[in-house]
């Protein structure tokens, strides 16, 4: 999959889908040539032309006036020295100088891949992937950038990251490492990403992309309500249907910044990795930086085709563990059932319905522990809110087991509150600065989980805790971000590295804990999604899509979320009306249809249901169970967008297309409306498959498609159908 030719010194990835080309250029210079669809052989015809551009220098030691780094198409650009676009990486030297300009000094083609230290990373069988390690050198400052390209057999992705390795007796400081760049010859291109806020994650948002430099990013010590570790650059053409597209997906859960310029010559270079944002890392003597993966896909057949890359590259090669392509469960959650307001009789009761409803798993939330009655108490307190629950939480925790639910339970462990045990015996474990008072937020400070003692105490309570109570399933919450980012056992000089050493002590930490108990369910969580990335994914399988659990709402936020991340992974609920984040009032089928597209969920009062809501749920319950494999492992595919219009549809298909589901969702009537039709997706043009229109050919159902009842009445309604081909 991975050759070299010597004579051109050109590197050519490929796997039949996807091809990706470099050069060495004069110098040794490392250039990028080309990524996208598959091309059998690379000519070499398509090298970098040679023009005198003024004002853009000649790479250092040339004198060639035709070639120069500020207009060449870099694999792994500097600055400093002569391109003056924006760059990959900044090292301070000792001297004070920036200038480093890696040059080509050798490779290694292996099978399999490397594993990365400490990070979240992709994985596979050896024998399907095979990896190219680019060295490159700075000779005068003893530097060594190493380079990782991984390519699997069953993937139109490449998998990409970076090392730094200083082999000179002198410290340097990294103020910048990205994990990948790449660099787009002159095309028009538009840039989708997903930004938001706390309950209105991952909004698409498409704009074309202009001469300058754009940044998006997360300074928040975690992936970010705000903008998700995830881009894709199109052509202006592409749509969900068709056009070339690239996506790029950062596994990594903190700061995080994608650097987009389209430089005067309209090339467009993307850089993506860690945010440099205070970033700051000291490398000693024989030391290595090792930034995260990032992976990059590709499809020539539009957006839904890039989603269905990412879906099943992150199902087959980034989860692990037991629940890995392992049906979840159904829910309930107490969280907005009760807020803090519970007891035992309460939780009793709400646990009894839930089991006679046909929900698998009882989820006890917040205000289990220290003496939290409140969010302003407690986090870092992991024992029993004595007498909260009368029999105690382990007796409790047995009972619904007994009642034939799993049982899990709510944790925050990376927090403190000021009210608490843990801060009281030790202040000096939050992020502060010495004397200053640092910013609380939902009366909380963060623990400083860069530290291993502190790692280690948690670590302690939460063994001690798991070790007592039976639990199948733990919600990992973290409920504000990072600020006065500061750690006491740090020298000034290395205070830089706080934020990532928060992140590599965090993932030391899932990774103990995960292994330690292969039978927990975990779910991440951050407010919602807060912190929804491929990084958290590598730990924990599922996470909480939103706070949001609005149905309409949920439309937006899980189609963007969509465009990366599989159904299995996206925690989705039913709750109550008016819903408790916009107060809308919605029909319990479209809360239904909605959180069943997802891991379905419930987290409202159900004792407080009518019998005719209970016989509904018990229905969608069912209905959701009998087709379970299809809605959390099934091949997505959007049809509608709620960013485009009124409507929203999607399509769950079998791997083997012997069934699909169909969603459709209408936000507002209209009189008089247009009728709404769909061309189904992914189905066998040769198969016939039954359903409420009768028996139609997969053909038909994907060239003509289906007209959406017109009678549907009513404004936020929603309809399922379901196609199942004949013997
Ligand atoms: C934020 C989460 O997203 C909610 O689901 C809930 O667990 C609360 N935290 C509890 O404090």
């Amino acid at each position: 999959m991975i050759t070299f030719d010597q004579t051109n010194k050109i590197f050519h990835l490929s796997n039949g889908q996807i091809s990706y080309v470099m050069q060495i250029e004069e110098g040794g210079n490392l250039a990028h040539i080309y990524f996208g669809k598959h091309v059998e052989t690379y000519s070499g015809g398509y090298r970098y032309p040679r023009l005198d551009r003024s004002f853009s220098p000649n790479p250092p030691g040339s004198t060639d006036r035709f070639l120069s780094l500020d207009t060449l198409m870099m694999e792994f650009p500097g600055n400093g020295f002569g391109d003056f676009r924006e760059a990959a990486y900044d090292i301070r030297h000792e001297d004070g100088s920036h200038v480093t300009h890696f040059v080509y000094h050798d490779h290694q083609i292996m099978q399999g891949k490397p594993a990365l230290t400490g990070l979240p990373q992709t994985h596979g069988e050896a024998a399907a992937i095979e990896t190219l390690c680019l060295s490159l050198m700075d000779e005068t400052a003893q530097l060594e950038l190493k380079l990782f390209y991984s390519l699997f057999d069953d993937t139109a992705a490449i998998v990409r990251s970076s090392q730094l390795i200083n082999h000179h007796e002198q410290n340097v400081r990294i103020e910048q490492f990205a994990s990948q760049s790449i660099d787009f010859p002159n095309r028009p291109l538009d840039l989708i990403h997903l930004q938001g806020a706390w309950a209105r994650e991952r909004q698409i948002t498409r704009e074309p992309i202009h001469i300058g430099t754009k940044r998006l990013d997360s300074k928040r010590g975690s992936s970010s309500h705000q903008q998700n570790p995830f881009s894709i650059i199109a052509d202006p053409q592409t749509n969900e249907s068709q056009g070339e597209c690239y996506g790029f997906s950062l596994l990594y859960s903190g700061s995080h910044e994608t650097i987009i310029e389209r430089d005067p010559y309209a090339q467009t270079r993307v850089i993506m990795g860690i945010n440099s944002y205070h970033f700051a890392w000291q490398l000693g003597t024989g030391e290595t930086f090792q930034a995260p993966e990032v992976v990059m896909a590709y499809s020539d057949q539009g957006l839904n085709q890039l989603s269905h890359v990412y879906h099943t590259f992150y199902d087959a090669h980034l989860i692990r563990g037991a629940f890995k392509s392992r049906e979840r469960p159904v829910l309930i959650n107490n969280w907005e059932a009760t807020y803090f307001d519970f007891n035992e009789e309460k939780l009793d009761a709400l646990a009894d319905e839930a089991k006679a409803l046909g929900i698998e798993l009882f989820v006890l939330d917040d205000g289990w522990f220290g003496k939290r009655e409140n969010d302003g108490t407690s986090l870092g307190d992991w024992f029993e809110n004595e007498g909260k629950i009368a029999s105690g939480l382990a007796n409790f925790a047995k009972k619904i087991k007994e009642k034939g639910l799993q049982f899990g339970l709510w944790v925050e462990p990376e927090m403190v509150s000021g009210d608490s045990a843990l801060f009281r015996s030790h202040p000096e474990w939050r992020l502060a600065v010495p004397n200053r008072q640092p910013a609380v937020s939902r009366s909380q400070y963060v623990l400083d989980f860069s530290r291993q003692d502190v790692r280690d105490h948690i670590y302690h309570q939460l063994q001690v805790l798991f070790d007592r109570v039976p639990i199948d399933y733990i919600k990992w919450d973290m409920n504000r971000n990072m600020s006065d980012v500061y750690s006491l056992l740090l020298d000034p000089a290395q205070q830089g590295e706080v934020a990532h050493r928060y992140m590599l002590g965090l993932y030391d930490f899932l990774e103990k804990l995960t292994t330690a108990y292969p039978h927990i369910l975990f779910e991440g969580c951050s407010g919602g999604g807060g912190r929804f990335d491929p990084g958290f994914l590598y730990y924990m399988p599922q996470i909480w899509t939103s706070d949001n659990t609005d149905a309409i709402a949920r439309l937006k936020i899980q189609y963007g979320t969509s465009l990366v991340y599989p159904p299995s992974t996206m925690g989705s609920h039913v709750s109550a009306i008016p819903n408790h984040q916009t107060h809308r009032k919605t029909d319990l089928s479209i809360r239904g249809h909605v959180a069943m597209s997802g891991l379905l969920g419930y987290e409202l009062d159900l004792t407080q249901l009518t019998t005719a809501e209970k016989a509904a749920i018990k229905e969608q319950i069912s209905l959701y169970q009998r087709h379970r494999q299809l809605l959390q492992f099934g091949t997505f595919v959007r049809l509608l967008s709620p960013f485009e219009g009124n409507d929203t549809a999607w399509m769950y298909i079998a791997k083997d297309r012997s069934e699909a589901l169909v969603f459709y969702f209408r936000v507002l009537t209209e009189a008089s409306a247009p009728l709404v039709t769909l061309k189904l997706q992914g189905l066998d043009p040769q198969k016939r498959y039954d359903s409420a229109y009768g028996v139609i050919g997969g053909d038909e159902l994907m060239q003509m498609g289906i007209y959406i009842d017109p009678h549907l009445a009513g404004d936020y309604v929603s309809q399922m159908y379901h196609f199942k081909a004949s013997e």
